[in-house]
């Protein structure tokens, strides 16, 4: 029997995205790339919210900051201390839009989830310091990559360097370098 109406998407190029957080690496954040770091899950390019995981070293402080748009929040383990209050773990917190919002500290270790559907701007006293949108947190997983493969490349790049074995030893060492 027919649907009353018809349901098919127009658009031929959806897809779900499925992400296995537990296979990525933590991405190490500009600001605190001791304390603070983020598992990209989703970006929409389009729309301009964003899916992250948080890791949060205890003792790292986030900036006071402006929500330049909604933000949801789920607290996976630890502690937070935000303004007047304690997330823990199993708390999930909406900030609307405009919120304007002072430090916030992670007392424990801690990780969170956080979909957010723009920016987040910083600010230090009375001058603003950086913004983060979903540009900014491909931009830092790209050079994160970069500097990853570029240490990888390290010990290639050594035995380059040294001295010449015979040639078809040296032929055999350039094949399974490309491979
Ligand atoms: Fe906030």
């Amino acid at each position: 029997m027919a649907l009353p109406q018809e349901i098919k998407p127009l658009n031929s190029e959806l897809m779900d995205t499925l992400v296995q957080a537990g296979k990525m690496e933590w991405t190490p954040q500009p600001f605190d790339p001791e304390r603070s770091f983020v598992k990209v899950l989703w970006t929409g390019a389009e729309s301009g919210s964003w899916a992250v995981l948080l890791k949060w070293k205890k003792g790292f402080v986030a900036p006071p900051h402006k929500h330049l748009s909604a933000s949801h929040t789920f607290i996976l383990s630890g502690k937070l201390q935000v303004r007047d209050g304690v997330l823990n773990a199993g708390d999930y917190v909406y900030e609307p839009n405009g919120m304007l919002h002072g430090a916030t500290t992670a007392l424990e270790d801690t990780e969170y989830l956080f979909i957010c559907n723009g920016a987040v701007l910083f600010f230090d006293g009375d001058k603003f310091t950086s913004y983060l949108s979903w540009e900014e947190l491909r931009r830092a997983e790209a050079k994160a990559k970069a500097r990853g493969k570029s240490a990888k490349a390290k010990p290639a790049a050594k035995a380059a360097t040294a001295p010449k074995a015979k040639p078809k030893t040296a032929a055999k060492g350039r094949a399974r370098a490309a491979a």
